[in-house]
């Protein structure tokens, strides 16, 4: 298959759905929300919801509702990281991070408005069942809130300019990044009509494909550029981050990246060529230079 085709056409869908859903008033909350919202992100947790609803035999239109309730989640959190008292960073996606153009009052209220449009996205669509509509909102909240997004975010940041293990760095990781992704990949699943066996092996695919794409992301902090990736490179150094090149070094990082990638991979051989799409997202993250 070519995935340069089916990321552009997913991407496409996602965007107009995306803008379908964000207010469309003047006021600067509402311009702040699709300022972030609609900057060109690569909408990859979205494009996991999908691939892994399809590969349930699931239909696309099931699962955008929810796939974009899931880039507002994740919007909302990339507003907060780049804060002042996070990681103070003044790009984000090719352009001024949001408390830059808006000032900080306003971040942080869009990125709060984005959290609750998720949530709402998914409770006031008619067309999702109730009994999965609850489930996916389970599986969201829990993976954004204390013990998993909230709590990585948390631990990154006592972490910064101390000496932490691999084991710490792995637990970071799989909260701060992994846990919306593994969400993203169990929601798709889950509104296909999924059993629990077939959720759990997509769990265990997402949560290796989320750590090594949280490796990919720091190894592109050290060998990206700031145009490509379209954030500062060099942020997490400056910041004395956890972060794989700076306790692995570069070669073992890379190592480790296509450990997670081979694991993520072999996950999947119960599955048949419905799992293309996940199968080649793992090369897709492998070969990102963004
Ligand atoms: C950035 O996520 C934050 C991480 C968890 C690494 P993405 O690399 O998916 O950011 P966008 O959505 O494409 O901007
Ligand atoms: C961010 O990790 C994870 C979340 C936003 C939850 P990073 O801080 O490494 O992400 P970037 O590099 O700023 O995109
Ligand atoms: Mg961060
Ligand atoms: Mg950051
Ligand atoms: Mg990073």
């Amino acid at each position: 298959m070519d995935m340069d085709i089916y990321l552009e056409e997913k991407r496409k869908l996602i965007n107009e759905e995306l803008a379908k859903y964000l207010p469309k008033d003047d006021s600067i909350l509402s311009q702040s929300m699709r300022y972030s919202a609609l900057a060109p992100g690569k909408r990859i947790r979205a494009i996991l919801a999908i691939a892994s609803c399809s590969c349930m035999g699931g239909r696309i239109e099931t699962v955008l509702p929810a796939a974009c309730a899931i880039e507002f989640i994740h919007t909302f959190s990339l507003i907060h990281d780049d804060l002042p008292c996070m990681d103070d960073d003044d790009l984000r996606r090719g352009l001024p991070t949001n408390h830059k153009k808006f000032g900080q009052a306003t971040a942080v209220l869009a990125a709060d408005a984005l959290f609750a449009l998720a949530f709402e996205v998914i409770s006031s669509d008619k067309n999702i069942p109730a009994r999965s509509g609850n489930r996916v909102i389970l599986e969201l909240s829990r993976a954004a809130g204390c013990l998993g997004m909230a709590k990585g975010q948390s631990l990154d940041m006592l972490s910064e300019g101390k000496k932490i293990n691999i084991t710490d760095l792995f637990e970071i990781h799989g909260r701060k990044t992994g846990d919306l992704i593994i969400a993203s990949c169990r929601t798709g699943a889950v509104l296909a009509g999924a059993g629990e066996k077939e959720i759990s092996v997509l769990s265990d695919y997402a949560a290796h494909l989320g750590m090594a794409f949280q490796i990919k992301d720091d190894i592109l902090d050290v060998e990206g550029t700031t145009e490509e990736i379209g954030k500062p490179r060099g942020s997490d150094i400056e910041r004395k981050k956890a972060a794989f090149p700076s306790i692995l070094g570069l070669e073992e990082s890379k190592k480790m990246l296509s450990k997670e990638l081979g694991t993520a991979l072999v996950c999947l051989r119960g599955f048949d060529e419905k799992a293309e799409p996940l199968r080649a997202l793992l090369n897709y993250i492998s070969g990102r230079k963004k």
